[in-house]
């Protein structure tokens, strides 16, 4: 079987530290066995198909390097990426092929991206802060007003604040939001490779769900637009000359995915961190001006997308390896965020480090996350309100991660929420 074979020469049966970090299920919980492996081993290091970086400074200037692109451009695609050619032979939109802002670059990049970063810049999203306040007393007031005990807070919470401050944005109704959340789960592991047939089957499940969906989601706007993003898009698709359908569908929808299905991992972590340092949450109670920097220690130390890749353009040198055109540099962005050379003593958690904020977690350079300035705000409005409330609130077990590898996060966290402020 042409995927199961892929899956082998990835290498992930021989225990190759790099087939472990891109596709071992066995790994996923803790990927710092794996940085520590590749970091003794140098800066880059070249696997049995691709290249892997830990290296923080190499990250840094790969990501905002000329001499590389995304993946899935052209049709020079290494083997392990043309997994994801034949993902999309259904015809579904996938993240990580063109024409997602994730997949391609300029022109198509900036014209695309053009379109949309005007919506999240810091200043607009700062305008957000009061809507997303109301979504996160919105819910908490149900989780109070259910009178249970122990709550499921993944679902209850940290997916439900982001897709309502997403779908605000895109006017998506509240009555979508939950079918959305649903196709976003059967897709997430359309990020990972190394994946199983039923698990291939769920994602393109979820991929060709969301795409109908938002077909016809779009249609209705034609109809009845609003003054929501969608609708601008829409506009701006109308004689099919600046925007194509597909590109429509592409733009509106990767924006849609990135607001709700990475977030998400940042809350349940954040809970988890916070709970199991007390320390820290009491100097967050004291001091609450060191929420911003917290949300950033947060991002640094439980890296909700765990890494991204590149495709030399050309033949490249760096750190002492030849590169040649067409291979590909897997950049562990969670290794990079526990590099001891720009992170003193990494493991820890500081929510008063000085330099958190020098975290990879929004990647860099062109692909640079859209929604870093929302990603920060609505994580601190929704966990500061949280703890606010529920200053007591312990976790019950340990949780369970989400079945991903390239999302790194919980897909269910049972709390109590204990005595209210
Ligand atoms: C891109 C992380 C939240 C929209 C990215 C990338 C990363 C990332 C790592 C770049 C991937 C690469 O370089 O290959 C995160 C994290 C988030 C978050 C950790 C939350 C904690 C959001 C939100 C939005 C969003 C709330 C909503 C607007 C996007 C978009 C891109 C992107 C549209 C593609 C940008 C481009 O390729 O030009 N994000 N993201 N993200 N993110 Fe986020």
């Amino acid at each position: 079987h042409g995927l199961v074979r892929t899956v082998a020469k990835l290498g992930v049966r021989t225990g190759d530290p790099q087939a472990k970090l891109i596709a071992d299920p066995a790994t996923r919980a803790n990927p710092k066995i794996i940085h520590q492996e590749l970091r003794e081993r140098g800066p880059l290091v070249k696997g049995k198909v691709a290249f892997l970086t830990v290296d923080h400074a190499l990250i840094f200037d790969l990501l905002r390097s000329d001499d590389f692109r995304t993946v899935n451009q052209g049709s020079n695609m290494p083997a392990p990426m043309r997994l994801i050619e034949k993902r999309t032979r259904s015809g579904a939109l996938h993240p990580l092929a063109p024409p997602s802002l994730l997949a391609v670059e300029p022109p198509s990049h900036t014209r695309y991206r053009k379109l949309v970063s005007s919506v999240f810049t810091a200043r607009a999203v700062n305008k957000m802060r009061d809507g997303v306040q109301e979504v996160a007393d919105t819910l908490l007031d149900e989780l109070v007003a259910s009178g249970a005990s122990t709550v499921d807070i993944v679902p209850a919470y940290c997916a439900k604040l982001p897709v309502a401050v997403i779908s605000d944005v895109l006017g998506v109704p509240a009555s979508e939001q939950q079918r959305v959340l649903e196709f976003g789960e059967l897709a997430a592991p359309s990020l990972d490779l190394g994946l199983t047939w039923p698990q291939f089957e769920e994602v393109e499940k979820g991929l060709r769900g969301f795409d109908a969906w938002l077909s016809a989601h779009i249609a209705e706007l034609r109809k009845n637009p609003g003054d929501d993003l969608m609708s601008q898009l829409i506009d701006a698709s109308e004689d099919g000359v600046y925007l194509n359908d597909e590109e429509l569908r592409a733009t509106a929808g990767l924006v849609l995915a990135a607001g709700f299905e990475t977030t998400v991992n940042l809350l349940g972590s954040g809970i988890d961190l916070l709970v199991r340092n007390p320390d820290q949450l009491a100097r967050l109670q004291e001091d609450p001006s060191l929420w911003a920097n917290a949300i950033d220690e947060m991002l640094r130390l439980e890296t909700p997308v765990q890494m991204t890749a590149r495709v030399a353009r050309h033949q490249v040198e760096m750190a002492g390896k030849t590169i040649d055109k067409g291979k590909i540099v897997v950049c562990a962005l969670s290794g990079g965020n526990r590099d001891p050379k720009v992170f003193e003593d990494p493991d820890r958690f500081d929510v008063g480090r000085p330099n958190a904020n020098k975290h990879l977690s929004f990647s860099g350079g062109r692909h640079f996350c859209l929604g870093a300035a929302l990603a920060r705000a609505e994580s601190e409005v929704a966990l500061r309100t949280l703890f606010d409330r529920f200053p007591n609130l312990t976790t019950v077990g340990a949780g369970t991660r989400r079945n991903t590898r390239v999302l790194h996060g919980y897909s269910s966290l049972p709390v109590s929420l204990g005595e209210p402020a």
